[in-house]
């Protein structure tokens, strides 16, 4: 993973270079914790005005794009999580980019089916319908108090005036240095004059400023129709790209029944297909629950033993039973306890298995570097658990000339050959080969954990495939091993996915006793950077909320 998706320490005031100390604030009104502080600031203002979760979701997700160009994006699609106060429901939202209509399955593939290398990660070939931009919509529609336009302005003067560029950015922007010059359209906004912008820069975006007063003015028709359409089309026809003003005009999010499961006393609900990331964080959850961990602690090696070990499974089973459920038939009982019980007793507590031997499950029909994560809280009891991406940094790393935003990388997420890795090491087939139209699988995992009808935690991550252990491994660490909030951010991360077969560790986090234990289990153990991106908020019995925000990336929690 890349060293952007993964940086630095949060919460609010902190005491200068102690990266580890975060100073937590409980908040009545509402909270939020985010990857950006001025999305975050401006998600205060939004709750300042009057202004509920829904309220701050939307204008905090066009700041994002604004603020945080790696991930925050309109060019992109994502999901989200989302509790009503008042009906007390808990509803999916898929906003996820589709395949173009004119997408074909072996479009990445030379005349000897050997994959083209960068097809499916760079350039307008890489993108997907982007689906962003109607997902904020549809939150706005399903809860919102305050008129869109005033949301969206917000953002749409932010990229007007500029902003100063902090560390983080900059050090993205020096990390794809290579990546954002291919484009002309990249350049001029990223290095413009051929010199990489830096850290205290004022970073102005004026066609992005005027794509947003457009999707402020017009809604979806701003982005979907007229001129910005057009502008997506005309990107595409000069770059050989795939998106025509149909596909735009076309693009529907789609509300889904969440994935709904118990662990221990808890309800969790997570993302549904086309995303792995609900069935597959709960399969591991599900499958460690017999085990008892009293004695072990979160980073002992016997416990992340077992972690990966259901990690394999479950991952196996992505592989294989995942796509989009428009498209696919994805098996019911992945997370049915019977096939869970079998699949368990491939786990052994003193030996690691073999991803090679380790086929995914035969579930039955039951008879019958990037992604951004935020939450959101607001004292009537509405959740929002909201990730949003354009795949990898940047995206496709193609910006649609006049319009001023990035466009996905997402093409990459579907199985561009049966067996054949994607960007974050993920094998796929027959479910998620590409199809006009349809959605590509996706790990993201926004996440909402109720305790006897209450709200308990919002949580979700960036991280590709690592999203999931990130998720599954916080909320073991907060709800089994009892670990404060801000030291489950901060808790050092490890991560397995069945191929390659081999633990991943983070960087400098783990000491030697440990890797030893871990490979005398038969384990294969990498470090490498530091990755992924808690932003959560816990719910207090009093009402109160306590958001964090992972001290990892440079963030910020706050609220009102
Ligand atoms: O949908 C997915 O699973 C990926 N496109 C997410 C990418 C991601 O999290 C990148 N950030 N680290």
């Amino acid at each position: 993973m890349r060293r952007s998706l993964i940086t630095t320490l949060i919460l609010l005031s902190l005491v200068s270079g102690c990266s580890d100390l975060t100073i937590s604030r409980y908040f009545e009104v509402g909270a939020l914790a985010t990857v950006a502080p001025i999305a975050t600031d401006i998600g205060v203002k939004v709750f300042s005005d009057g202004g509920n979760a829904y309220d701050v979701t939307v204008a905090v997700g066009f700041a994002l794009a604004v603020v945080h160009p790696q991930a925050g994006n309109l060019g992109g699609g994502g999901f989200a999580l989302i509790r009503d106060g008042d009906s007390k429901k808990i509803s999916a939202l898929d906003f996820r980019e589709t395949a173009p209509q004119l997408a074909t399955q072996d479009m990445y593939l030379d005349d000897s089916s050997e994959v083209i290398d960068n097809l499916s990660t760079e350039g307008a070939l890489a993108a997907g319908v982007p689906g962003s931009v109607a997902g904020l919509f549809a939150i706005w529609q399903a809860g919102a108090l305050l008129p869109w336009s005033n949301l969206v302005t917000r953002s749409a003067e932010l990229a007007d005036s500029g902003f100063i560029i902090d560390e983080y950015l900059a050090a993205s922007i020096a990390e794809y240095a290579d990546d954002l010059k291919i484009f002309q359209e990249t350049a001029a906004l990223f290095a413009p004059g051929g010199n990489l912008l830096q850290a205290g820069d004022r970073l102005i975006l004026p066609d992005l400023a005027r794509t947003l007063h457009k999707i402020a003015a017009e809604g979806t028709d701003g982005f979907y129709g007229g001129e910005v359409a057009a502008a997506i089309e005309q990107t595409m026809l000069s770059h050989g790209g795939l998106i025509r003003t149909t596909d735009l005009s076309q693009y529907q999010p789609i509300w889904r029944e969440p994935v709904h499961f118990q662990f221990d006393s808890l309800d969790i609900y997570s993302m549904s297909p086309p995303s792995s990331g609900g069935l597959i964080v709960g399969q591991i959850l599900k499958l460690l629950e017999p085990y008892d961990f009293t004695s072990i602690s979160s980073d002992s090696p016997e416990y992340m033993h077992l972690f990966c070990e259901a990690s394999r499974l479950a991952f196996a089973d992505r592989s294989k039973h995942l796509g989009d459920p428009d498209f696919y038939n994805v098996p019911d009982a992945l997370l049915d306890t019977n096939y869970l019980n079998q699949r368990r007793l491939l786990i052994s507590a003193e030996h690691a298995g073999n991803s090679e031997t380790t086929e995914p499950g035969h579930p039955l029909q039951l008879e019958s570097d990037q992604t951004t994560h935020f939450s959101v809280c607001d004292g009537q009891g509405n959740m929002i658990s909201i990730t949003t991406t354009l795949n990898t940094g940047f995206g496709s790393k193609l910006v649609v000339g006049g319009a001023g935003f990035l466009l996905n990388n997402e093409m990459d997420d579907f199985a561009i050959k049966p067996g054949y890795p994607n960007t974050y090491g993920l094998i796929g087939a027959e479910a998620n080969k590409i199809e006009p139209g349809k959605r590509m699988l996706s790990s993201m995992s926004p996440t909402i954990v109720m305790r006897n009808g209450q709200p308990l935690l919002i949580l979700g991550s960036p991280g590709g495939s690592k999203i999931i252990t990130t998720v599954a491994n916080a909320i073991i660490n907060y709800t089994r091993f009892n670990l404060p909030l801000e030291k489950v951010a901060s808790q050092p991360r490890f991560h397995h996915q069945w191929l390659p077969d081999k633990i991943y560790l983070e960087e400098g986090s783990y000491g030697v006793a440990t890797m030893q234990r871990l490979i005398r289990y038969g384990h294969d153990v990498t470090e490498r950077e530091r990755y992924s991106d808690l932003q959560m908020i816990s719910v207090e019995q009093a009402g109160l909320m306590l958001p964090v925000s992972d001290p990892r990336n440079g963030g910020k929690a706050s609220g009102y």
